[in-house]
Order: structure tokens, then sequence, then C-alpha cells
């Protein structure tokens, strides 16, 4: 793509750190948006626009000028006050629109004063979105944190084409209807000229929501994957464009020599037994504990699985501002303790779980050691994991145990082990034909997976959205 690519999200893609000695570092971020989009952004040399996720006593100019010269794209920080932070990211985005866009209604909190500074908060990154962009710019933003991004830059910059993808799910118009500001965020996403979804199921619950609950609107044309709506004189296309991984990258990366290593130790501490995996932001979306149900319930069941499997559970510590993030932390601990309490013996622990992240080289040597990958969230709106675990699956000899309500299972669920993650006694016998699943099937199974991602990988997804732009 030949135009320059501004991108605007809550987060920077960095994590800045202040060490023990006093020095101040700075690193890539973590998480699926980042993932798919710092490639991008790398070849194109763009402007990425957000919050730097740190206080204001870092030298922000110096860490960023180095970040820039590292990665060749530039960073421009929207900075946030404490009650800023509190009110908008953990507040409105994350205790109101993450828990309802996940159909986990019994999870959200509705207050006024949290969604007054969204608005606040959404109206300053537009300003700054406008100030830095160009004429011929993309513009391109993203994610449930900034959806009314788009009314303020509509006002700002009324003719300028401008974009927006959804990286989590889109609810149902019955769930979508108890937001008291529903009409509000409806009209923030119809202030875009294209809007871009996961999946199928989600660009339907958003036409739906649009045409039961906004007057005036009308549907002008549908195509495959898209559809174009009419309103206030304007055409707005709303279409399902499933993100991906560089899945080459990936590939090349699972096959360095380093990686190897790493995968051979950790190969070595699990010898004679079947390594599942489990990696995730510490979220309840996530399906942790069910998980954990479903491996104690496949022990109890399946006696021959005893000794001979392992789940390792990486949990990487996320918004731990959050009440129901502490409380899910504090659950984890209590069911990993009770698992291992009932089955370890002399020489096998069942569960080990391991509350941080890792890095890319352990990470890589993690996806490419496990026999099997339990991805299995509540509700998901892409998960890149599964894609990730698949694509350095190099061997051919993995398998994924994914649940049905992850957008991964629209391109992955013909050939992965689908579980529902709240039937804990189906999800126990997946467990188990994972485990007695032969090596031929796997690999059949694992091989078809893999040639999809690769098909469909993060380059076609980004060629998809622009033309569709
Ligand atoms: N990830 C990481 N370090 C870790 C664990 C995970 O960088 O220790 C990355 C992982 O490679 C993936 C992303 O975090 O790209 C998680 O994306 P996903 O879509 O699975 O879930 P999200 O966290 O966005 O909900
Ligand atoms: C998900 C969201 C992203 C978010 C990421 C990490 O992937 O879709 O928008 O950046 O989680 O969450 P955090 O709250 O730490 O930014």
């Amino acid at each position: 793509m030949n135009k320059r690519m501004v991108i605007v999200s809550n987060r920077l893609p960095i994590v800045v750190n202040q060490g023990d000695d006093g020095t101040w570092n700075i690193k890539a971020g973590e998480g699926g948006l980042v993932t798919a989009l710092e490639p991008l952004m790398r070849k194109n040399h763009g402007v990425w626009i957000g919050w730097p996720g740190c206080g204001d006593d870092a030298p922000m100019a110096d860490l960023l000028k180095q970040f820039t010269s590292d990665q060749g794209y530039s960073l421009q920080p929207v900075p946030l006050s404490d009650e800023e932070v509190e009110n908008y990211y953990r507040g409105f985005a994350n205790e109101t629109l993450w828990p309802l866009f996940h159909d986990l209604l019994g999870n959200c909190h509705f207050s006024l004063e949290q969604y007054r500074t969204y608005e606040l908060v959404n109206r300053r990154f537009a300003k700054m979105t406008a100030e830095i962009s160009k004429k011929d710019d993309v513009i391109w933003i993203h994610d449930y944190q900034l959806i009314l991004c788009g009314w303020y830059l509509r006002q700002l910059l009324p003719t300028r084409s401008l974009a927006f993808f959804l990286h989590i799910p889109f609810p149902t118009p019955d769930l979508f209807r108890r937001l008291p500001w529903k009409s509000q965020i409806l009209q923030g996403m119809l202030s875009y000229d294209l809007v871009g979804f996961q999946t199928l199921r989600d660009h339907r619950n958003f036409v739906h929501c649009v045409t039961s609950l906004i007057g005036g609107i009308e549907v002008h044309s549908r195509q495959r994957h898209s559809t174009v709506l009419k309103w206030n004189n304007r055409l707005i296309r709303a279409g399902h464009f499933p993100i991906s991984i560089d899945a080459d990258d990936f590939i090349q990366r699972a096959s360095a020599k380093e990686v190897d290593e790493a995968a051979w130790y950790l190969h070595e501490n699990y010898e004679h037994r079947q390594l599942m995996l489990g990696i995730d932001r510490l979220d309840y979306t996530k399906g942790i504990p069910e998980r954990f149900l479903a491996f104690e319930r496949a022990l109890e069941k399946y006696p021959e699985m005893r000794q001979k499997v392992s789940l390792l559970q990486v949990v990487v510590p996320s918004r731990t501002m959050v009440p129901d993030y502490i409380d899910l932390k504090t659950q984890l601990d209590q069911l990993a303790g009770r698992i291992n309490g009932r089955f370890a013996e002399h020489g096998w622990v069942p569960l080990h779980y391991h509350y941080r992240s890792l890095d890319p080289v352990q990470l890589l040597a993690h996806y490419r050691t496990a026999e099997i990958a339990l991805i299995t969230p509540l509700r998901d709106g892409m998960n890149l994991v599964a894609k990730e675990y698949c694509a350095c699956s190099i061997d051919n000899n993995g398998v994924l145990v994914l649940s049905e309500f992850a957008g991964a299972a629209d391109q992955l669920g013909k050939h992965a082990l689908l579980v529902n993650p709240y039937d804990v006694e189906k999800a126990a016998d997946t467990l188990f034909q994972a485990f007695s699943m032969p090596s031929e099937e796997r690999r059949r199974r694992m091989t078809l997976m893999r040639n999809q991602i690769k098909r469909h990988d993060v380059h076609r997804w980004l060629d998809t959205f622009i033309k569709a732009l």
C-alpha cells in the first residue's frame, strides 16, 4: 500500500518500564491487536497514535525516539490522567463494553461518570488524529476503547475517509440494548466509512442492531462479505474480515536454532508425557477455570491419562486494577491447588500454572513443544494464539482443542476438536480424544489448519480491508 497509515488504538504497541536502578526502558507490547498490526506498520513507516500506558514521569520523548529508529514507524502518545485511566480505560472500556460485547452481562457495570470520561478521551484522540494526519493518509481506528473517536473525527474532518476495526465480538440486539448509551455508540460506529468485524455473526449482529435501534437507516445493498448501509446521506460499509497472523514469519522464527534448543529443553522436562498448553491473558472471557475443571474431570474419568499428561497454563497478567480480574486470579490459584492436591503423584505434577508472560523465544518453543493446545474461551473475537500454535506446529503433530465461541472456529473449526467450554463433561471427553489421537490423524488435521492459516494470513487480511475501504 502506497498511502501512509495512521493507526489509532487505545494503547501504543509498547511497554514502558522503570528498572530497580531507576533507568527507563521501552519494549514491544503484547496482545492480539499489536501482533496483527506491528508487522504492517514496520513496512508502511506509518504513525501510531495511542496511550503510552505509563505515568508522565517517564522520559517519553527520548524513549520514543529510540523506538522509532529501531522499528521504522513513529509513535504519537496521547497522555491520560490517573482519573481518566480509572474511568475511561478501567471503567467504561473494560467494565462496560468489554463484558457486554463478550455476552457477559453479569460482569457489566454502568456508570454515567465513566461514560462521560469515555467521551472526553475519545474526543482527545480524535483531535490528536486530526492534527497529525495529512490529506492522503489512511486513518484507521481500532477497537472498543475508541468507538466514539469516529464521531468526533467526522466533525473535524467531514470528507476524510475513516475506517474502524472491532477486534472483539459484537453482541446481539437483545444484549446490546441494555447499554444506556446504545444510540451514541451505534452512531459512533456509523461515523466511519468502513466498519470491520471478525466474523459473519458479529457483522450480522451489528446490522441487526443499527436497523432495529437507530431510526432513518436503510440497507442500501448486500454483498457476500459486506453490507452497505445508508444513514444521514452517507454510505457506510460493514463487513467481516477475520484477522490473522504473519504465518511465514512465525514458521520461520519457530524453526530458528535457539527456538529448537529451547523446545528441546522444554521437552526434556515432560519426557514420556504429552504436554497440554494454555496461553491466555488473565481474563474471565478466556474460560480458564472451566478449562481447569475439564482437565480435572478428564483425570478423574480417564485414569490412563494420569502420569501421561501435564497441563501447562501460562496466564499473562492483565488489567490488574479491575476487581473481576483480581477475583479470577484467586479462583485460579485455588483451583490449581485443588487439582494438584488431588492428583499429583511422586514425580508428576498434573498442572503447572505460571502467572507471567513469555519472551518470544520461549513462546515459540512452547508452541512447538506442546502436543495439544487448549484454546477454550467463553467468547473471543478471534484468538490469535490458536493460529500461532498451528503455524508453529512445524512437525504437523499438534492437536488444537478450540472453543466453538472463538472467532478462529470459523476458519479452523472443521479440523480442530471443537468444544463448548461450559460443557465440562464433554470437554473432558474431548481432552481424552486429543490425548489418544493417532499421529496420522493429528498430521492430517494440522496440515489442513496450517494450509488455511498460510493462505489467509495477516497480509491478506490487510489487503482485503484496504480494498473494501
Ligand atoms: N502473547 C505474547 N506473550 C505472551 C503470551 C501471549 O506476546 O507471553 C501474544 C500472543 O503471541 C498473541 C497475543 O499475545 O499474539 C494474544 O492474542 P489473542 O488474540 O490470543 O488474545 P488477546 O490477548 O488479544 O485477547
Ligand atoms: C485485546 C483487545 C485489545 C487490547 C488487548 C490487551 O486484544 O482487543 O484492544 O489492547 O486485549 O488489553 P489491554 O487492556 O492490556 O490493552
